[in-house]
């Protein structure tokens, strides 16, 4: 496991969200209800930003595009590309479903670090 730094806790408090980069790679950083998720920036459908993505109660994030749905845990795919109506069905066929990229985190010494090698 190869651990970077990226935020202080205080920085992503309950609710928050921030993009961080690492090399070539953009991360969303999300603190939901307490709990810090790590995950790719890029929707897998068509690589848009999955920062202003709806938090469900089910922990899953709704791209904010074609509302495709992703675990926050797992980056599992509930649901792909359905919106808008019609159009989102075909949208959805241009990319095969693929899992939202996700990744381990840790807090260490008041630091919130991700291991994006892993
Ligand atoms: S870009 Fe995210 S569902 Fe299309």
């Amino acid at each position: 496991m190869s651990w970077t730094k990226v935020l202080s806790v205080d920085e992503l408090s309950d609710g928050k969200r921030q993009v961080v980069k690492i090399g070539d790679r953009k991360i969303l950083m999300i603190n939901n209800s307490g709990k810090i998720y790590a995950v790719s920036n890029s929707c897998p459908h068509l690589k848009l930003p999955m920062k202003k993505g709806k938090i469900t109660e089910d922990c899953a994030i709704v791209c904010p595009f074609h509302r495709s749905v992703f675990s926050l845990e797992t980056g599992e795919v509930k649901q792909w590309s359905t919106f808008p109506p019609l159009v989102g069905t075909f949208l959805g066929k241009v990319s095969s479903p693929k899992p939202l990229p996700v990744f381990p985190i840790r807090v260490n010494e008041g630091h919130i670090e991700i291991d994006i090698d892993s």
